[in-house]
């Protein structure tokens, strides 16, 4: 018998590219895997910035934030290492305050989605500055994943310090440390509608107001606000909790045990019934033969539903002050936001409340329930916020 000598994989360039589209479903959804990151380092101000004209190949997307930043080293390690397990292995971000929303170590390919370049510019707290560009045409060509050599440069800050960019950008306090993603040359225009449609998936990502009764919630520790260039300047600003859904026409709100105790209060905002509801919730999956029961910490439950005829949205538009939108204009403000969300220290765990994704099988368990039958399925949106 032959003994071959030992053979090994070596991925083509090209996989970086097969990763970041696959994975990636979309535009929004690579900017959002940049925002994740930057919550990840500890970050308490992100800036989405677009700039020059948004068209194919040309304009520019910069994601700051005002993070810890990377070393030399960490980029070296980690940012260039792809399927880095640096999140896995740290499920709490450096300052330990944060779970990290990272785990599969591929989220920056993101930035491959965006723009034909990437340039990252990095600062830790007194570090000296680092950087390096990628271009995502290097990986259309056929060589191997190895061959592509990018330059880490490090040299005495710029960009970072109290006269850099940075330092007009961020709101808190000197802090001169972050990280700058800036991807150019972009492969798909954005339109004012592209924009809309990040602003409210941004939007998404954070609880709205949470009601009363639910007493203290975690609320999101980062902020985020886009900047725009003049064309689009009624989408900049911060990114917030919409308050339309501050008035839902029903709710059903309230605290749920670990035990599956649920204390919970039904309203009526039109007729301002209130009914309080107590009921015990078995955990299932005990009972599957296995003695593992899924463990869950206390959630708060905040179900909302409205009415969407145009005696509800009269009624809203009185409690809201909206003089100026129309019934068309409402009903798409909460489909919009419709879905069944799990938010946990203030940011929502995805997929959970995209819109298509009907989690909790509500749709298939309505067609089968007679009672649910009849009545034409109102538009909900449900937060659960687990808090520890
Ligand atoms: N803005 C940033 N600031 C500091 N470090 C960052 C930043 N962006 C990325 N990194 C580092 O690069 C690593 C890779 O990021 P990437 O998003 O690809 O993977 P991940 O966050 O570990 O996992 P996932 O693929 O689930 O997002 C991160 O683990 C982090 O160490
Ligand atoms: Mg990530």
């Amino acid at each position: 018998m032959n003994v071959a000598p030992s053979a090994t994989l070596r991925p083509k360039a090209r996989l970086v590219h097969t990763l970041g589209s696959e994975l990636i479903s979309s535009e929004h959804v690579a900017l959002m895997e940049l925002v994740k990151n930057a919550y990840d380092a500890d970050a308490t101000e992100i800036v989405v910035r677009f700039s020059g004209r948004l068209l194919q190949g040309e304009g520019q997307i910069d994601v700051w934030d005002n993070g810890h930043g990377m070393t030399a080293k960490t980029v070296t390690d980690v940012w260039l290492d792809i399927a880095t397990p640096y999140r896995q292995k740290n499920q709490r971000s450096e300052s330990g305050t944060r779970r990290v929303l990272g785990e599969k170590g591929i989220g920056r390919l993101a930035a491959s989605r965006i723009g034909r370049f990437t340039e990252i510019c990095t600062r830790r707290e007194f570090g000296t500055e680092v950087s390096f560009v990628l271009d995502w045409d290097d990986f259309n060509r056929d060589i191997y994943l190895d061959e592509i050599h990018v330059n880490v440069e490090e040299n005495s800050a710029v960009v970072f310090t109290e006269n850099g960019e940075a330092a007009n950008l961020f709101q808190s306090a000197a802090q001169y440390h972050g990280t700058v993603v800036r991807m150019n040359q972009l492969k798909q225009a954005w339109t004012a509608i592209d924009i809309s449609r990040l602003r409210l998936e941004l939007a998404r990502m954070i609880p709205p107001k949470p009601d009363d009764a639910l007493g203290e919630i975690v609320h999101p520790s980062h902020s985020i606000r886009l900047e725009l260039p003049e064309e689009f300047r009624e989408l900049e600003g911060p990114v917030v909790a919409t308050d339309v859904l501050d008035h839902p026409d029903y709710s059903i709100v309230g605290i749920l045990d670990e035990d599956g105790t649920a204390v919970l209060q039904y309203r009526e905002r039109r007729s301002g019934k209130t009914e309080d509801i107590a009921k015990i919730f078995r955990v299932s999956g005990s009972e599957a033969g296995t003695s593992r029961r899924p463990r869950c910490g206390p959630l708060s439950v905040d179900i909302r539903v409205w009415d969407l005829d145009t005696e509800a949205f009269k009624s809203a538009r009185t409690a809201l002050n909206i003089e100026s939108a129309s019934v068309r204009e409402y009903r798409r403000h909460i489909k919009d936001h419709s879905g069944i969300g799990l938010f946990r220290d203030g940011f929502r765990v995805q997929p959970f409340g995209q819109s298509s994704f009907d989690w909790l099988n509500l749709d298939a368990r309505r067609v089968n329930n007679p009672t649910f039958g009849v009545v034409k399925q109102p538009n909900k949106r449900i937060y659960i916020h687990h808090g520890k």
